[in-house]
């Protein structure tokens, strides 16, 4: 693990649940919890079920049950990893993240340090254009093309839309003024240098501004547009420390969770395009900054679906595009998908021009994207020899590029069949310096491993329901959980990693006894689903009174009781079938069975 637990320990106390959880939705006190409706996308409610305990620091959906953390939390929402997730909160807490033996490499350090410099610089940047466009008169040229592009308010707030004004110094004061390095905004290319050498001039003047920023909410970067016809019609941040245009998808900080719940993705090449989009409420959504997709952006993708819709514009480089990404997303064993709207239509003309229905009913027919280049090259088909290499020479890299194995089958056939030839004759124009078979045959688990290592988690899905019961009982409240503890009903446990996980409890509390209410909270992330530890949070557990209570803990620890006798006898008998030591196993059987007239 990257961070050792008391790092962890502190970026959790750092950070408080409630309001981490109040930038997703309105959270209302109800006693002893605050309430709101849930924020997860694919649960769409209309009254509040969305429940967070502040004591506990934990949350549980009535409705769609989704329960957990603060980690939990910004995992499922923001689509990070555990330790990016910590990284998050620890940013957010303003907690510097422990350097790992490699960065403590000098150069390294230093480089990390300028990245967050940037990333700062970046921000400001773009909290001052935003400010910019904000302070504009309705009349003014900037809001008059927001309001011809359909940009509504609530969009320039959301994606933090800004204006970079007609001025040659207006960024350079700025900066100034905070005491920001002109050198870093020059290296980020905010900034250029005057031809006579002399000074810095803002590279972005009179343009409507779009802040590039992470999935994990990072800056890296800026597109901005013009607002006539004139040339350039985008500048885009050139590359630097934080910003590498083949790594960047536009949009993934506001959508991933809405990627990660749809599971599909929308791929569009433009800002404008995303906007219109997300604006009308289809916000599973990238786009690339104008560029091919690369390797990079398909593994980016990969960690929130497989499933993808290219809906790259109708002209040739837009098809040409389309292609070329094809045999990338498919080395990503991702599902591509493709649709041509008409006319030359990019996205965000579609939709304006027909509405959101019709452009959804566009993407449900979107086809096969392997189909879509392979029904291409046939067009001119006519069965002649030569035709039929032709056609392999072009689909050959493609083949290769397959990782999935159902998939390769299915193309595969349809390549047979529409060729008239077997598949050997198709191996055979596989390029063999591609080794697509090698690559079939080898386990997917070998191809590119995370390179986040995370903590193996505990599962608890085999504990028996009683034990279940007795863990949710124990947190539930301090008194049931001295009392659990100090009955020796712990070393009875039938479930070994529950039994693992009561022994934690048990330290962690007898570490820090007032720090109870946090047990939960840690607990959780020693398991693969924070549900079984949240069962107290609702019904019929939580509102429980004591004697109900007490009743139902005594009832699981006769339980644990006699399934561990049960267990026991039948070990030695079976140790008694194998001939050990007769009198000895007999006696020890007895001493088990005694353990029954206790109960
Ligand atoms: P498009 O030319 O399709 O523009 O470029 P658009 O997104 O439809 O924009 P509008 O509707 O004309 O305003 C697609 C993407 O290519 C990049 C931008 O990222 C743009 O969103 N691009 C385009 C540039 O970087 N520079 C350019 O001059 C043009
Ligand atoms: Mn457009």
């Amino acid at each position: 693990m990257r961070f050792d637990p008391s790092f962890i320990d502190k970026v959790r106390d750092a950070n408080n649940i409630v309001d981490i959880i109040s930038k997703y939705t309105q959270l209302k006190p109800a006693g002893s919890r605050h309430t709101g409706l849930c924020p997860f996308p694919d649960h769409n409610e209309k009254t509040p079920s969305f429940s967070v305990t502040e004591d506990k620091q934990l949350y549980y959906c009535f409705g769609c049950k989704k329960s957990g953390n603060i980690f939990h939390f910004v995992q499922a929402l923001q689509g990070l990893s555990f330790v990016e997730s910590i990284e998050f909160l620890a940013n957010k807490a303003g907690i510097p993240i422990p350097k790992s033996e490699q960065e403590r490499n000098p150069a390294l350090q230093r480089m990390n340090d300028e990245k967050k410099s940037a990333y700062q610089l970046l921000q400001s940047a773009a909290q001052f254009y935003h400010n910019n466009l904000l302070k504009l008169p309705e009349t003014h040229p900037a809001k008059q093309y927001c309001k011809k592009r359909n940009i509504t308010p609530e969009m320039v707030k959301e994606f933090q839309l800004g204006f970079a004004p007609d001025s040659w110094d207006s960024l350079k004061s700025f900066l100034a003024s905070r005491k920001i390095s002109e050198k870093l905004g020059k290296m980020l290319g905010l900034l250029k240098l005057k031809r006579s050498g002399d000074g810095l001039y803002d590279q972005y003047r009179n343009r409507l501004m779009f802040p590039i920023v992470t999935q994990a909410e990072k800056h890296v970067g800026f597109g901005g547009r013009v607002l006539d016809d004139s040339l350039p019609k985008y500048i885009n941040s050139s590359e630097s420390i934080v910003f590498h245009k083949s790594k960047i998808l536009y949009g993934l900080d506001q959508t991933s969770k809405y990627i990660r719940t749809k599971d599909y993705v929308i791929v569009v090449e433009g800002y404008m395009d995303l906007l219109a989009l997300y604006s009308h409420g289809v916000q599973n959504v990238v786009a690339t900054l104008g560029t091919a997709l690369t390797p990079q952006h398909a593994k980016l993708i990969s960690r929130y679906t497989s499933k993808v819709v290219l809906l790259f514009d109708g002209d040739k480089a837009g098809q040409a595009a389309a292609k070329k990404s094809l045999a990338i997303l498919l080395e990503e064993k991702l599902l591509p998908r493709s649709v041509v709207l008409p006319d030359n239509m990019d996205p965000d003309d579609y939709i304006n021009k027909n509405g959101v229905d019709s452009f959804k009913e566009q993407v449900a027919a979107s086809e096969d994207l392997f189909f879509i280049v392979m029904n291409d090259l046939f067009k001119n088909y006519k069965g002649a020899a030569t035709d039929k290499v032709y056609i392999m020479e072009e689909l050959a890299p493609i083949m290769s590029s397959v990782k999935h194995k159902g998939l390769y089958e299915l193309y595969m056939r349809e390549l047979c069949d529409r060729l008239n030839v077997t598949e050997k004759w198709v191996l055979s124009m596989v390029s063999p310096s591609k080794k697509s078979n090698d690559s079939l045959s080898e386990p997917v688990q070998q191809q590119a491993p995370e390179p986040v290592v995370e903590e193996s988690l505990m599962s608890l899905a085999k504990a028996p329901r009683h034990e279940l019961y007795l863990i949710n009982m124990a947190l539930k409240n301090k008194d049931h959980f001295v009392e659990i503890i100090e009955s020796d009903i712990l070393k009875q446990i039938s479930d070994q990693n529950l039994s693992k996980l009561f022994t934690t409890a048990e330290q962690l509390y007898r570490q820090r006894p007032e720090d109870f209410d946090k047990l939960t909270s840690l607990l959780v992330n020693k398991i693969d689903q924070p549900a079984y530890l949240t069962g107290h949070m609702r019904e019929p557990l939580s509102i429980m009174d004591d004697s109900a209570s007490k009743k139902l803990i005594e009832d699981c620890k006769i339980k644990v009781k006699k399934s561990y006798i049960k267990a026991q006898t039948q070990q030695r008998l079976s140790q008694l079938k194998q001939g050990s030591d007769m009198k000895e196993k007999l006696e020890q059987i007895m001493n088990i069975q005694k353990g029954k007239l206790d109960l």
